[in-house]
């Protein structure tokens, strides 16, 4: 975000630009002209380095569901970096926050741990094919799973919501495909809800063709205690699930998971040993596993309940603005998440979802001034809720859109 030449941020992003490709070390964080460096983070609120204090909806996009530094995660990493933070033994760190997601999660009877969600969706891929014998994975045009899969060009593309297309190219497909991987409430084209029965069509051709079918829960894992599989999508039971973001309590993390018989390719007491490995310096480090233990002990059934309800304030009350002010934009979203289409098109998929150059144009000011009004939004106008936030915060937010809405002079 813009801001006066003697800033601070200004003076970082100049050393960063010395010693990284565009200043740049995350694709996602930088922002036109330039990133805004922050400070420090508590609670709801990130304060930058120039002084200026926000409200964070983005929550290090959807990972910090209890917000930024929370005292009891922050008391238990703290008395865990007394106790060693990585070591080549496993603990019983691990086991613990392992038992928790395998009781959560229904359809996940073994899980393994990972550092990022990119990892996660790699190794799930790895399992089925190693399980299956076959080489390939089919996708969802424009569904974000990662740094890795984002970019293998043999995957089958699908478009999602297109049941027909779906049974007809899975179908002449199935001898070679490994698995299809399906985000439920895909969130790169902008949390697009699955079709009635969609989910489950997908459930039943995959079965029936021996294909398998990996739910990539990384962002929808936080609409339900049980995750997407559960509460929205009866029915779809995935042969394996990649979680990643709100598990880790803050820190980095992944996790796959699914049947025992498919995980049992990572199993290191089969007599020939395992038969493909899976190693990784930091996986199910201790620091990562008592802050997502916490993490997940601070979310009970009802707090999914709250945040839904925060959620669905916020989702009815920028559409009360948009309504009020005659913008054409609509609002989506599920449960804790939101998002923000600039244009009142349908939008069932990745190419429905796509702004025009002027559409794009408008959220990028959009953007900026809802900035300006101290809220902080993805370049895609999505963002959710964390449990340090009431209704007042989502009540600001509301307000503040509604005053940048009138900035930009879109009505
Ligand atoms: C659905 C989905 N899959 C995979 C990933 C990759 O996770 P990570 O950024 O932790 O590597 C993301 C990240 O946003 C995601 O949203």
């Amino acid at each position: 975000m813009p801001g006066s030449s003697e800033s601070r941020s200004d003076a970082l992003w100049a050393r960063a630009r010395a010693v990284m490709p565009g200043g740049n070390s995350r694709t996602t964080v930088f922002t036109s002209p330039r990133p805004t460096y922050a400070a420090s983070a508590s609670g709801f609120s990130v304060t930058d380095v120039d002084g200026q204090t926000r409200l964070d909806f983005v929550n290090n996009y959807t990972s910090l569901i209890h917000g930024h530094s929370h005292p009891r995660i922050t008391e238990a990493v703290v008395r865990q970096l007394a106790l060693g933070t990585a070591l080549s033994f496993p603990t019983e760190t691990e086991v613990r926050l392992a038992e928790v997601l395998v009781r959560r999660v229904e359809s996940i009877e073994h899980l393994r741990f990972t550092n990022s969600g990119t990892e996660a969706v790699m190794m799930a891929v790895q399992a089925a094919r190693a399980f299956t014998g076959r080489p390939r994975i089919a996708r969802f045009e424009g569904c974000y799973h990662g740094a890795y899969v984002d970019h293998a060009d043999e995957d089958l593309l699908l478009p999602f919501n297109d049941a027909e297309a779906v049974e007809r190219e899975i179908g002449s497909h199935a001898s070679e495909l490994a698995a299809v991987i399906v985000d439920p409430l895909p969130h790169r084209p902008g949390f697009v809800d699955p079709a009635p029965g969609f989910l489950q069509l997908l459930r039943e051709v995959t079965r029936s063709l021996g294909v398998l079918l990996i739910s990539d829960e990384i962002i929808s894992f936080r609409v339900d205690h049980g995750g997407a599989q559960r509460r929205f999508y009866p029915g779809y039971a995935a042969d394996l699930t990649t979680l990643g973001k709100i598990i880790g309590g803050g820190f980095p993390v992944g996790a796959f998971g699914g049947r025992a018989d498919v995980m049992a390719v990572f199993d290191p007491t089969r007599r020939a040993g395992p038969k493909v490995a899976h190693g990784g310096t930091f996986n199910a480090n201790p620091v990562t596993m008592v802050a997502g233990y916490e993490a997940m002990a601070m979310l009970p059934p009802s707090e999914f309940d709250r945040l839904a309800a925060l959620g669905q304030r916020a989702r009815d009350g920028l559409a009360d603005v948009l309504e009020n002010r005659g913008i054409s934009w609509q609002v989506a979203g599920k449960a804790s998440l939101f998002k923000l289409h600039p244009h009142p098109r349908s939008v069932v998929d990745y190419r429905t979802s796509l702004p025009t150059p002027s559409e794009q144009a408008a959220m990028d000011r959009f953007c900026q001034a809802i900035f300006a009004e101290g809220m902080i939004l993805t370049p895609e106008l999505a963002g959710c809720m964390s449990t340090p936030m009431s209704e007042a915060e989502v009540d600001a937010l509301i307000a503040a859109a509604d005053r940048a809405f009138k900035a930009i002079g879109l009505a």
